[in-house]
């Protein structure tokens, strides 16, 4: 078996942080950096999951892009009669992903307006590879998910490039097996994953989420950072349970505590990541909920330092807040998750503590 092209995809902001991980893990070399996709080829068999990736897919063939007429969607079906199924089926078993094909699926999107809808694309790509692989085809046509085990296929339609790609897993990457249990605002894994990277976690670092919901936060930086000291806190009982069950065995200390008066003491932490309560899903809760400039003084009371914060916040206008407690911004990116623009933002403490008059 050989090397392979691959795709990876991921949430828009995110395309640096995911070639940054493909190339510091070794996972491949890079050929094309494209919106929400980062194109690779794999250096030989092997397993790739990328962290910060939502889903891996081989590249299975290439076309023009169609345009917008609804006559030319019965053109995409050539993609699939195209594919060499038998390569791609043993390039499959050999990057990780299971032997053996149960059934079809496959999920298109595209950009700009079109006078078609993406079943259109799904049933005209999926009905032939199903023909040729001798198998059932499920369209999502009828708003049911596909029976498990039937094999992921992904179309894509950029305005130049129509593309097929089979899914490398049995179910998306981003699906953890750790996140059991779910809270109101839980964070998309991958993006946690690129909050933990961006943090540089050393062996040794004691890193703490103070708003930990459901703990994806300090799942994702124990699986980067196995020798971290892992502290999440929350004042809401049902995200500490939540947070104490997806990060079992992690060795992860999870407690009830208010962000607003941490029980830790000053200067003990390398690393902070959070995602903190404000804005859509989720409200503030108990000191935080009458000052969330006491979350900024919190984080930095607790920061060691040259200590290093990683922060996802829904608006830019709350980091002067962070500025006076003397966190300074190093780092700023949007991040587009869900349809919902957020911003990922580092910031470091000063290296040494202000003095405070007597
Ligand atoms: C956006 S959620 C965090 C989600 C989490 N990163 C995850 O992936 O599940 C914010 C969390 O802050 C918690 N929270 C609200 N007020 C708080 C306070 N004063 N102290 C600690 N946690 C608080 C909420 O209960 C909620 O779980």
């Amino acid at each position: 078996m050989t090397a392979a092209s691959l795709v990876a995809r991921c949430a828009h902001g995110l395309e640096s942080a995911l070639s940054a991980e493909i190339l510091h893990r070794g996972l491949g070399v890079i050929t094309h950096l494209g919106h929400r996709e980062i194109h690779f080829r794999s250096r030989g068999p092997g397993a790739v999951a990328p962290r910060t990736a939502d889903d891996v897919f081989l590249l299975a063939g290439r076309r023009p892009d169609p345009g917008t007429a609804r006559r030319d969607v019965a053109s995409l079906a050539r993609l699939a009669v195209e594919a060499d199924l038998d390569t791609l089926t043993e390039l499959r078993r050999g990057h990780g992903g299971p032997a053996g094909v149960a059934g079809i699926e496959v999920s298109a999107s595209f950009l700009g307006g079109r006078n078609f809808n993406r079943y259109d694309v799904e049933d005209a790509v999926g009905s032939v590879l199903a023909r040729r692989l001798g198998v059932g085809y499920h369209s999502r046509r009828t708003g049911e998910a596909p029976p498990p085990g039937h094999t992921g296929w992904r179309v894509t339609l950029d305005g130049v490039w129509a593309t097929l790609m089979l899914r490398i897993g049995e179910r998306p990457l981003h699906r953890r097996c750790y996140k059991r249990r779910t809270v109101p605002g839980t964070l998309h894994p991958p993006l946690a994953a690129a909050m933990a990277r961006m943090a540089g976690i050393r062996p040794g670092h004691t890193v703490l989420d103070p708003c930990c919901g459901a703990g994806t936060l300090l799942a994702e930086a124990g699986e980067q950072a196995p020798r971290a000291v892992l502290y999440g806190f929350d004042l809401a009982l049902s995200a500490v349970r939540a947070a104490r069950e997806n990060t079992a065995g992690l060795g992860v200390v999870v407690g009830r505590a208010d962000a607003g008066r941490l029980p830790l003491a000053d200067g003990s932490v390398d690393r902070v990541l959070s995602n903190p309560p404000w804005g859509g899903q989720v409200t503030a809760l108990g000191l935080l909920a009458a000052s969330p400039s006491r979350w900024w003084a919190e984080l930095r009371r607790v920061l060691a330092p040259d200590g290093t914060a990683v922060v996802l916040l829904p608006g830019l206008d709350e980091l002067p807040l962070g500025l006076r407690h003397g966190l300074v911004p190093v780092h700023v990116q949007g991040v587009r998750v869900s349809g919902a623009q957020t911003f990922l933002v580092r910031l470091t403490a000063p290296t040494r503590r202000r003095r405070t008059r007597a």
